[in-house]
């Protein structure tokens, strides 16, 4: 696999989000800069936001950051990447226009710079009839070219074939669909369908939580370093159950003097999705770049898809996706 075929993206949910990351504002701002710019100046094409990432006075804290760095940034370096970000369809957004404001003040934090606009999340389990009219909402801006492109997320092979459909009979494209995908989650058949939709449609397949939070980078015999609490919840559960998975993983490391972190994000490319892993400091980004420069052979990614199956015990999954 070439490095043009499948690229790596980078997510930036932690970057204002200190409730699960215990981001602690402008301490974390001068690192997040140079972070951000080695990230793309390394070769990693899609920034990934949400107008949800940032918690409480911080909301939209992500996408502001963006905004600001992007102001230094070349505008002919633009062109080569992609910046995303996701609309949560909260219960209070409803209807077509129902996003036109979350729109205009996220399009405002980002500088005009928006590339992308994608539905955070399917409202299909609990309110069904709005999913399709947010997503006509979104269609009725592209239209009016004040956005690029459109992605989903969190939305089932089913839905994803119907709104795709639905959007094509009005000349509108869905470019992309996010879903959680790692070594950590479970394998579902779920997952095959959209990879063969994607492949079918020329849907770009984005896997967000590659490292499983992080968990995936932690060597067999090593504990995780101090966390928060929520995150420490998760590692406690996860971390004793994963110790074979992660040996391997440790061993096919070595063998390319990579870290395990490039193997988790190998693995992903390897199923035909781009990653969009979180990073916080420049020697993170350093790692996710060097993933870049090799992939797995067959055999290592069957052996990693072996022990993903006998793994016993899952992330958990975004309790709104759809069918
Ligand atoms: N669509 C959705 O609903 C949805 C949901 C979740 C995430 N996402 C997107 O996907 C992105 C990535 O997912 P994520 O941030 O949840 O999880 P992730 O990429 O699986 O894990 C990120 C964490 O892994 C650790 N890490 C990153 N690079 C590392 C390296 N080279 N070596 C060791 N540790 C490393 C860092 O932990 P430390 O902080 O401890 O350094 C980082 O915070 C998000 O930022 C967001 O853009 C989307």
């Amino acid at each position: 696999m070439s490095k043009k075929k499948i690229g790596i993206g980078f997510g930036t949910w932690a970057w204002g989000n200190k409730l699960v990351w215990g981001y602690k504002s402008e301490t974390d701002d001068i690192l997040l800069k140079k972070t951000f710019f080695d990230a793309i100046d390394g070769g990693l094409d899609l920034v990934d936001s949400a107008d949800s990432y940032g918690t409480g006075s911080l909301f939209g804290q992500s996408e502001k950051l963006i905004g600001d760095f992007l102001e230094e940034f070349p505008k002919r370096k633009l062109k080569k990447i992609t910046i995303a970000t996701k609309l949560a369809p909260f219960p209070w957004r409803i209807g077509r226009n129902g996003l036109n404001k979350a729109f205009q003040e996220s399009n405002r934090r980002l500088k005009g710079n928006m590339t992308r606009v994608q539905l955070h999340w399917s409202t299909f389990r609990y309110a069904p009839w709005q999913e399709e009219q947010l997503l006509n909402g979104l269609g009725d801006l592209y239209e009016k070219g004040l956005i690029k492109e459109i992605g989903l997320s969190n939305t089932g092979p089913k839905r994803l074939h119907f709104l795709y459909q639905k959007m094509k009979e009005r000349g509108i494209k869905i470019n992309s669909i996010q879903m959680q995908l790692s070594l950590l989650t479970k394998p579902s058949l779920e997952d095959e369908n959209i990879k063969n939709i994607c492949a079918e449609n020329k849907i770009e397949y984005l896997a967000y939580s590659p490292l499983g939070l992080g968990i995936l980078t932690i060597p067999p015999n090593k504990s995780p370093k101090n966390t928060t609490f929520l995150r420490q919840k998760l590692f406690q559960r996860i971390l004793p159950k994963t110790i074979e998975l992660r040996k391997l993983m440790n061993n096919i490391a070595k063998k390319y003097s990579a870290s395990q972190a490039q193997v988790a994000l190998n693995w992903v490319r390897s199923h035909g999705a781009k990653p969009i892993v979180g990073i916080r400091n420049p020697s993170q980004a350093k790692d996710a770049i060097s993933a870049l420069n090799w992939s797995l052979t067959k055999s290592e990614k069957e052996k990693l898809d072996f022990f993903r199956s006998k793994c016993l015990a899952n992330m958990p999954q975004n309790p709104f996706t759809s069918p």
